[in-house]
């Protein structure tokens, strides 16, 4: 294992840092290649990294002037939670990887900016210590380990640090075919560790015989299942948000489980390539769980017209992963909370311009389709 590498992130916001693709464009200088590398790429081909951004793009706003939008705003409700705009931070794993402050600094941005973070189940903070520096609750991502008594502990520690929502990942039981990351050999550096698994007991080694699959009989042979998901839902009073999501099968599936919310999202493009868009699959969705079912939507959000698209097309609100990730390297904390004004105010000047004072107004008519 390679040594942490220096971290480089700016004392200032520059000037010229005007937009969430000028994080982006920076993020290259304040982390190593390797590095670089996980973060911005996707599995295999990367056709569904790539697909995400042009699915957005396939949709255009069509704006009604001279609307009357002086009691607009972009505030919400989710789960009972009051969020001061539709944008959630994604769980993104191991963001000491590009800021020594790690998640600290994310969550103090996301206390700045009113915003709802998503803490992943590989941070490198304590699920407490993350808690300690948010001004409200957040939600805890889980990736369901091996072990239940120690699932079990994950939800339990996040129960009692006053996290408001459980978001298990459903679509990532196996890494994806992750070659970018591979070619740049990318490793996780000293220092950096999914510090809430720590206490996890070591995993049985499966022995295969030589006719069967280390895929089916081995890496997915304790994967979870529906039915692990029926058992948590059971043993949890916080409402249970399934992320990964694609298939309006399994979202009515979720929705008979008495889940309370989906993500519908292909992991940034970054477990199985050739898949759809959490555009393309939304307003199926929506159709079939009806208008009450919490959705959320992700993938290649990096303007507020993308916010404004993903609600037209049915999402209660979005999450940005690479974002966050891409401002903490190159501005900490004051950069992150940069990024999510910057959406904010972006995704106000379309609602605006586009004749739809409140969230409530954006919908189907408000896109067409190029
Ligand atoms: C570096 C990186 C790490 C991620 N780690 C997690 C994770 O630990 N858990 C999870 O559910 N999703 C994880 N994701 C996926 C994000 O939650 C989100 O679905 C995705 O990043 C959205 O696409 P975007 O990066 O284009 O905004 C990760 C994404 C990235 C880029």
């Amino acid at each position: 294992m390679k040594a942490a590498q220096p971290y480089t992130p700016l004392s200032e916001i520059p000037a010229d840092l005007v937009s969430v693709t000028d994080y982006a464009r920076r993020a290259p200088e304040h982390m190593p290649r390797a590095i670089y590398e996980y973060i911005a790429g996707g599995g295999a081909d990367e056709l569904t990294l790539r697909g995400n951004r042009e699915a957005l793009d396939r949709w255009q706003i069509l704006p009604r002037v001279l609307a009357d939008v002086t009691e607009g705003g972009t505030q919400t409700e989710l789960l009972g939670q009051h969020l001061r705009h539709p944008i959630v931070l994604a769980p993104v794993a191991f963001h000491r990887l590009v800021h020594p402050e790690a998640e600290v600094a994310t969550a103090r941005a996301a206390s700045a900016l009113e915003t709802v973070m998503a803490v992943s189940t590989l941070a490198t903070e304590s699920i407490e210590e993350i808690a300690s520096h948010l001004s409200q609750p957040a939600w805890f991502q889980l990736y369901m380990q091996q072990d239940r008594d120690f699932t079990l502990s994950l939800v339990r520690r996040a129960e009692q640090a006053g996290y408001a929502c459980l978001m298990i990942t459903v679509d990532a039981s196996l890494h994806g075919i992750r070659n970018r990351a591979q070619r740049a050999g990318f490793e996780l550096p000293e220092g950096v560790e999914a510090v809430n698994l720590r206490d996890r007991p070591p995993l049985p080694r499966a022995v295969l015989d030589p006719d069967q699959s280390i895929v089916f009989q081995g890496m997915m042979s304790e994967a979870p299942t529906w039915d692990s998901i029926q058992w948590l839902c059971e043993r949890t009073k916080l409402p249970v948000i399934l992320k990964g999501i694609l298939h309006p099968a399994d979202a009515i599936k979720a929705k008979e489980l008495g889940v309370a919310g989906l993500v519908i999202s292909n992991h940034g493009g970054r477990t199985l390539d050739c898949i759809p868009s959490a555009v393309d699959m939304l307003p199926k969705i929506r159709e079939q769980v009806g208008p009450e079912m919490v959705l959320l939507a992700d993938g290649a959000v990096e303007r507020g017209t993308d916010v404004f698209k993903l609600i037209a097309l049915g999402a209660d609100a979005v999450m940005v992963g690479r974002p966050q990730i891409y401002s903490l390297a190159v501005a900490g904390a004051p950069g992150v909370a940069h990024m999510l004004r910057i959406l904010r105010e972006e995704l106000e000047v379309c609602m605006a311009m586009a004749g739809t004072p409140r969230l409530s107004d954006i919908g189907p008519q408000a896109l067409i389709r190029v």
